[in-house]
């Protein structure tokens, strides 16, 4: 089948996708190695991202992937530094690593503590931005 140049376009392109081990970004992570795309992938814990980089190597795709807090400048930089190493470069990222808090629906966002919107905030807004950086 030939594939649409949308998605020709993806092929041997490294792609940094966080929230990779579980929901929307183990979705993503999985459709781009689908689509020839290397990907590699932060999350939280080694054991979850073990299970998609298996799914993903079964599937006949390329995949690294490496236990990051997004929330943590230093871990990301040492996440790209190894996905360049092994990769031989960075095309593209799709930050979903993503937190909705554990008072998501119980009460107004105003009325959220300081380390309860710091939280949010470090994973949500600041993970991206350092995703982006390096
Ligand atoms: N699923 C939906 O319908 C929906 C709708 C709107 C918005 N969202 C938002 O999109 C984002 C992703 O949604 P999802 O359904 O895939 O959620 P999910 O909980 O299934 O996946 C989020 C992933 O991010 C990871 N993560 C959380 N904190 C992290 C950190 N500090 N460092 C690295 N990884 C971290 C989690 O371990 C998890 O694997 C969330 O922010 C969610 O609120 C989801």
């Amino acid at each position: 089948m030939q594939l649409p140049p949308s998605e020709q376009s993806l092929a041997g392109k490294v792609i940094a996708v966080t929230g990779g081990a579980s929901g929307i970004g183990r979705a993503t992570a999985k459709i781009l190695a689908s689509l020839g795309a290397k990907v590699s992938i932060a999350d939280l814990s080694a054991d979850a991202l073990e299970v998609v980089a298996k799914e993903i190597r079964e599937s006949g795709g390329e995949v690294f992937v490496k236990a990051t807090d997004v929330r943590k400048r230093d871990a990301v930089e040492t996440w790209i530094k190894e996905t360049v190493d092994k990769f031989g470069g960075l095309d593209g990222a799709a930050n979903l690593a993503g937190v909705i808090g554990k008072n998501h629906g119980k009460m107004m966002l105003a009325d959220h503590d300081d380390d309860e919107w710091d939280f949010i905030f470090d994973v949500n807004v600041k993970g991206p931005h350092s995703t982006l950086q390096f």
